[in-house]
């Protein structure tokens, strides 16, 4: 008989709606804080005292005394990364060894999968992805080939056979796109990465997270990337390598489905896009230009401007249903502060005509349909509790419930850990 739960925490569009904050709100409810695909695509931003965190595979969990973090066996690590995101962390007072657990199971991103990334995208002419160019689809294209090297095989005293073989495969296709490149300085880096990661725990996970199950310990799964850049259901081929969705934490920890308790959708009350893909809401006007300045919306990892957009509530109910979200969290809403009309995608009119209110096989040439709202013009970022939300803002996000059948549980008004508005938790 299990006790415990894993409770899953993950994004509901195209990245970047705020998982880092909210897991670190949420984080005292928890023993152990686990990332469970993925890898430094990720960016996920923490502000508090002041100060300025962006995470990329280190689980959002580090800042909060005594609680265990692990590195899932569903993620890819690049170790020279790592090693400067740790260090980092370490040298803001964070003790990382006694509290970040590695999955030896989790998959070693080379310097020639970055590489890779590069030459690949550059071979794909105009149909580009838009990767971060940090060799995630090259590492999880290993993985299914039965080609990758994991970070349990650091251990093994035939490891540098083993990556001189799979090196040099991948600088025969290097050499077969005419790319050219310089290996040895990001190698020596990744060398000085490996013995670093070398000197934390490495563990088999799933022992591990189904022992303190077994114990009656909580864990949070944290999501990376969003639903519609899953690989199975997102917007193919216009997505990362990895399941964003809520079965990833199943195969990306070694949890089982029945253990699943609460999943937490993070939504913004807009929303946004980095690389090429298709967008319905996508706005080229003085709205998305609002939205980008006032959400800052510039990828924590690539810099890269964010497409922005109106929420679009048919892709959010797909994504509501494909990961069962128990609990809806809303961010960002003070950015439409200043609106007079606030919009919702609720229908998408279709090529041949007819309407849907379906997410789509094919969302390239769909047409957004609208429900308009009255703006709250209210600075959202002073509100402290729900009764200070003004009417109009209550409208919309009663709207929201109804239309996406879940409750909105938290509604986050800042960038700080303080700006988290808690209503139904
Ligand atoms: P990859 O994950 O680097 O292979 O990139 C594939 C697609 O996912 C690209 O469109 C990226 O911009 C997007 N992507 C990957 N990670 C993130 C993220 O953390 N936030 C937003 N978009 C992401």
């Amino acid at each position: 008989m299990t006790k415990g739960k894993f409770d899953v925490l993950l994004g509901l569009q195209w990245g970047d709606e705020g998982k880092g904050k909210v897991v670190d709100v949420l984080t005292p409810r928890y023993d152990v804080v686990a990332r469970f695909q993925g890898g430094p695509n990720a960016g996920h931003t923490l502000i508090f005292d002041d100060k300025k965190f962006v995470l990329r595979s280190i689980p959002s969990g580090v800042f909060q005394g005594d609680k265990t973090n692990i590195i899932g066996n569903g993620m890819v690590l690049d170790a020279a990364l790592f090693q400067a995101e740790a260090e980092a962390l370490e040298a803001a007072g964070i003790d990382l060894k006694s509290r970040l657990l590695i999955s030896k199971k989790a998959h070693l991103i080379l310097p020639t999968h970055r590489l890779l990334d590069s030459a690949l995208e550059a071979s794909k002419g105009s149909a580009k992805v838009g990767t971060t160019g940090r060799g995630i689809g090259p590492t999880y294209t290993d993985k299914a080939a039965r080609t990758g090297l994991r970070v349990g095989d650091l251990l093994r005293s035939d490891f540098e056979e083993r990556y001189a073989r799979i090196r040099a495969a991948h600088e025969r296709t290097l050499k077969s796109l005419n790319f050219e490149y310089e290996l040895s300085s990001i190698e020596s880096k990744w060398r000085e990465g490996i013995a670093y990661m070398k000197s934390f725990c490495l563990v088999d996970s799933e022992h591990y997270l189904n022992k303190i199950l077994r114990e009656g310990k909580k864990t949070l799964c944290e999501g990376a990337q969003g639903t519609m850049l899953d690989v199975d259901f997102g917007s193919y081929p216009y997505v990362t390598s990895s399941n964003t969705i809520c079965a990833g934490a199943c195969t990306g920890l070694g949890v089982a489905p029945h253990n699943i308790g609460k999943v937490f959708g993070i939504m913004k009350a807009y929303c946004t896009r980095v690389g090429s893909g298709p967008f319905p809401t996508e706005l080229f006007d003085a709205d998305g230009e609002a939205m980008c300045d006032r959400g800052f919306e510039f990828g924590a990892v690539t810099g890269r401007r964010r497409r922005c957009g109106w929420i679009d509530l048919v892709a959010l109910r797909y994504a509501i249903r494909l990961n069962g979200v128990t609990d809806l969290i809303l961010m960002k809403s003070d950015v439409l502060d200043t609106f007079k009309t606030v919009k919702a995608c609720v229908a998408y009119g279709l090529p041949d005509g007819t309407e849907t209110d379906e997410f789509p096989f094919d969302c390239e040439a769909v047409k957004p349909l609208y429900e308009e709202f009255p703006g709250w013009l209210t600075d959202l970022t002073k509100v402290t509790g729900e009764d200070e939300f003004p009417e109009e803002f209550n409208s919309y996000i009663s709207f929201l419930e109804e239309y996406l059948e879940t409750p909105v549980s938290i509604v986050s008004v800042g960038p700080d850990r303080k700006q988290t508005v808690f209503r139904k938790l």
